[in-house]
């Protein structure tokens, strides 16, 4: 019998990444992908520790999962990812059901640590790298479209934003061999795929060094742009502090480097921002809108945001909201602050705004959010894009799907063409997240 191994995902787009990394590790060991639970002999969960509610989400999937180990007994079940390296062994108490905890960094010794469990015995490595970037292992796509897909070209984070524990659990900032990189683009690109998104905390700040020569983020950018024309370019995520003019003008050279940002801000407020540790202020955010506006005036914009940080007032909160209203984003993530466990914040402030005044101000935003968004939407009506199409609409099979380059969902009838290729659409109606048109 093959063994098989069933993998589910939480939290970021670098954790879908990672999965598929893993996804190789153990395809080489002999485990078989399955995308059916109950025919697995190995649950591997890949872990978001955020905020506590993503926590929480894994610790309800656990208790299902008892279920399944009491009828079948030698399952074996493992934790990796985020949440596994700020836990470590202590995910070992949990009912003797969890026999396997990985960290990011110890993916590779997935095999032996599968293995020593398949003995009985509880496997733990959760060492984070200075070097690790799995440059060399090629992911087993696990995306259902076949058109886009996600390239991780670094690994951790330098920024200790006070809030946040990426910095804790992905451990320091490397980046990846780009020579690598432009590889497993290639590769992608000859087996059908379109668009690409190259992954990061802070993708601005990439730097790979060899000798003399240094490639950076917009060079970098460059290459992967050059591997075809017709293959689209995203990344994720910019940070406000790090993101330079000379990667808006290299966006502005190449066409098929997609016209969106994410540029999440955080707050509107300069104190707060800074209590933050951002390291840039409202004036720098706002500076940096108007250079993309500038360079890029077709550029989509999207952000994060968080209410209710420590000290934060209705001043600093009205800050925030003038900020969205300023900018105009297309999009936006927006999130109550959410004290994390051994963070700056949670060792030197109070987390002091009271619950219901973070789920006011929160649902304020949303509000201004969702008008700002809908208002936009319709100043596309009448305008055409290249769509690239991404299967079939899951409304109506009568409907072809897919993005512009400003990464907006578009819809339209179906016609002879299919996903991976290019339609020109021109946008006659829409609804609160799509965008309606027709093929001219
Ligand atoms: N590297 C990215 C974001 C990573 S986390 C960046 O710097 O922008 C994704 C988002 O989660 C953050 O942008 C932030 O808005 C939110 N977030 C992170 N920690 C949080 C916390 N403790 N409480 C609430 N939201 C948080
Ligand atoms: Fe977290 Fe800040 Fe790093 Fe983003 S840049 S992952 S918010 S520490
Ligand atoms: Fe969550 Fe880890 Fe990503 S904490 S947001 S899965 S880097």
């Amino acid at each position: 019998m093959p063994k098989r191994v069933y993998i589910e995902t939480y939290g970021c787009q670098m954790n879908v990444a990672d999965s598929e990394v893993v996804m190789s590790i153990l395809s080489k060991a002999g485990y078989t992908p399955t995308s059916e639970i109950n025919d697995a002999g190995l649950i591997l969960i890949n872990t978001c520790s955020i905020r506590d509610n993503a926590e929480q989400r894994i610790w309800g999937r656990l208790e299902v999962f008892k279920h399944l180990k009491k009828k079948k007994r030698d399952l074996k079940i493992g934790i990796i990812g985020c949440m596994a390296e700020r836990l470590k062994e202590k995910l070992l108490e949990k009912d003797q059901l969890v026999d396997i905890v990985v960290g990011p960094d110890a993916y590779r010794e997935l095999p032996s640590l599968v293995a020593e469990a398949e003995a009985g015995h509880k496997a733990v490595n959760v060492l984070l790298s200075r070097e690790e970037t799995y440059a060399d292992i090629s992911p087993v796509r696990m995306d259902k479209n076949g058109v886009s897909s996600f390239v991780s070209i670094m690994r951790g984070c330098n920024n200790m934003c006070a809030y946040c524990v990426v910095p804790y659990v992905r451990g320091a900032e490397r980046s990846r061999n780009h020579e690598s990189i432009i590889s497993e683009v290639k590769e992608l690109f000859d087996n059908g795929y379109r668009d690409v998104t190259l992954l990061g905390q802070n993708v601005d700040s990439y730097k790979w060094e060899e000798g003399q020569s240094v490639v950076g983020f917009p060079e970098l950018l460059q290459k992967v742009a050059l591997v075809d024309p017709l293959l689209r370019v995203r990344f994720s995520t910019s940070h406000p502090k790090d993101i330079s003019d000379e990667l808006l003008h290299t966006m502005a050279r190449h066409n098929n480097i997609c016209k969106h940002i994410h540029l999440p801000a955080q707050s509107g407020s300069s104190r707060i921002l800074k209590l933050m540790n951002r390291e840039y202020s409202r004036e720098w955010y706002m500076e940096r809108v108007k250079a993309i506006r500038t360079i890029l005036p077709e550029c989509a914009l999207s952000t994060d945001m968080i209410t209710g940080f420590c000290t934060e007032s209705e001043e600093d909160h009205k800050e925030s909201l003038s900020l969205m209203e300023w900018a105009g984003f297309d999009f936006a993530y927006m999130f109550k602050y959410n004290e994390r466990p051994g963070t700056r914040a949670a060792r030197k402030f109070k987390d002091d705004v009271p619950e219901e005044i973070k789920s006011a101000r929160l649902s304020e935003m949303i509000a201004l959010q969702n008008k700002n968004s809908a208002k936009l939407k319709k100043n596309d009506i009448g305008m055409i894009f290249d769509v690239l199409i991404e299967g079939i609409s899951k409304r109506s099979a009568e409907y072809l799907s897919g993005r512009t380059s400003q990464n907006k969902v578009v819809v339209f009838p179906r016609n002879e063409l299919s996903k991976g290729c290019y339609a020109r659409i021109l946008i006659e109606r829409t609804t609160s997240a799509t965008l309606i048109g027709r093929s001219i």
